[in-house]
């Protein structure tokens, strides 16, 4: 007999296989049981008759959702039942029986709940689907990055200066001096770059947010690539292809589960029918004052801005030339207006927010230092930053991509708590 996966079950039909998992639900009756079988790939419906083997009914009565299991049986083809097929269960091992109800209904529930049970709330519903949705993403990055001929690599945590401004920091004690948990590892990417050509990594990045909206987490996990010698657009050509090639992969491995979220594919593949619009900052501001909107040059977009950006051009949008006081010290100001910055932010439809951060950087060793004191930053801390000004500087560009958002949108979830495994809020550091 054949240990089987339920993602597999329907290679299987007509013969006898094992099944290791969890009572997702059961039902009976009178006379049958079914009972439900998730196991991670996916849930089988499974079906006990009294009359067909007494014995087994009275322990399949007994079990509460989420026993753990070992079941084996004869698959049937059935197109009612989700997957094709149903399961006629004719032995029953149980590996642990909980002595208490499964906290976690399969109804609503309040999300406060919920995410203080999050380490069960991620076996039940649309969880599954979604982090299986993650793992996805995850690997459509890296074979993107492998593909275009990227090499990986690591920025570290630990870090002694800010990136994206000191306000969001969050500082600890290192052996009695001051570290901060790094809010990006752009920094040291530009330095790999320097060394590699084209890098990225993907990694973890923390940020003292003080804000409580649906798109804000204080730990999130960013997609950052550096190219040595790309310029802005260069960049922004990089996003957009990720960007699509992400989208794309999910709806090719993931049909099944972007099902179960009801989420539309045609509508997300055109979404990312390339090329993504392009508007000036400064064309934004004004598409927004007309349509009502109180907003003046120099306001970051707030999520209603960035949702009506969404809905006037139905796909995602990069906005470029942001004013240079909006933006971090890094970034290379526009040769022939330098109150703009050579920067982008592509801002997704459906009011998902900015998936992306990105410019060309500064290049110039007077140019860097002039921005550093600009936003009164200490040279020192930067200089080995500088020194990449110093020995063999050449035009470079990169970008930030958060992944947790991207996530929301692809699955048109409305909170991004949803698109990481444990997510860290100001008010959540438990479970
Ligand atoms: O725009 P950000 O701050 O850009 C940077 O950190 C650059 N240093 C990246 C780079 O050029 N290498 O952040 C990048 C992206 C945002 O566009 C957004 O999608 C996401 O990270 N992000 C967050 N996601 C969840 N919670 C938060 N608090 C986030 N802050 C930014
Ligand atoms: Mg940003």
């Amino acid at each position: 007999m054949t240990t089987i996966t339920v993602e597999e079950a329907a290679r299987f039909i007509g013969e006898e296989i094992i099944l290791r998992g969890w009572v997702y639900n059961k039902r009976s009756s009178g006379k049958i049981i079914f009972l439900q079988i998730r196991d991670g790939t996916g849930v089988v419906q499974g079906v006990i008759t009294q009359s067909d083997s007494p014995s087994l009914f009275v322990t399949a009565d007994k079990l509460s959702r989420e026993s753990s299991v070992v079941v084996e049986g004869t698959l049937q083809a059935d197109s009612r039942a989700p997957g094709g097929c149903e399961l006629k269960i004719e032995q029953i091992q149980i590996i642990q029986q909980p002595s208490e109800p499964f906290p976690i209904e399969l109804k609503a529930q309040s999300p406060g709940f919920l995410m203080d049970h999050r380490h069960l709330w991620i076996r039940t519903g649309r969880q599954v689907p979604i982090l299986r949705i993650r793992d996805s993403v995850f690997r459509a990055i890296r074979d993107f990055f492998h593909e275009h001929g990227f090499i990986a690599t690591e920025a570290p945590i630990l870090t002694g200066a800010s990136v994206e401004g000191t306000t969001t920091l969050f500082d600890i004690d290192y052996f009695g001096t001051k570290a901060y948990l790094a809010q990006s590892g752009q920094l040291y990417l530009e330095a790999t770059a320097m060394a590699l050509g084209k890098v990225y990594w993907i990694g973890p990045v923390f940020r003292a947010e003080r804000s409580k909206t649906r798109k804000h987490l204080t730990e999130f996990w960013m997609a950052e690539a550096e190219t040595a010698f790309y310029d802005h657009n260069d960049n922004m050509r990089l996003q957009e292809e990720l960007v699509a090639y992400i989208v794309e992969t999910v709806i090719d491995e993931r049909g099944q589960e972007l099902d179960y979220l009801k989420r539309d594919t045609a509508l997300l593949r055109e979404q990312v029918s390339l090329p993504f619009p392009r508007v000036t900052y400064d064309e934004a501001i004004t598409m927004l004052q007309d349509s009502g909107h109180k907003i003046s040059s120099g306001d970051d977009f707030g999520a209603p801005q960035e949702a009506a950006l969404g809905d006037r051009f139905r796909k995602p949008v990069f906005v470029e030339y942001f004013p240079a006081s909006m933006k971090p010290f890094y970034m290379k100001h526009v040769p022939e207006k330098p109150s703009r910055v050579l920067a982008a932010d592509l801002i997704a439809p459906e009011g998902y927010g900015e998936l992306i951060g990105g410019s060309q950087r500064v290049d110039t060793l007077n140019e860097l230092e002039k921005q550093l004191d600009e936003k009164k930053l200490p040279r020192e801390a930067y200089e080995w930053y500088l020194d990449l000004r110093r020995y063999g500087s050449v035009p470079h560009s990169g970008f930030g991509l958060g992944i947790a958002r991207t996530i929301a949108w692809i699955c048109g979830i409305h909170h991004i708590r949803e698109a990481i495994p444990f997510a860290r809020q100001i008010n959540r550091l438990y479970p």
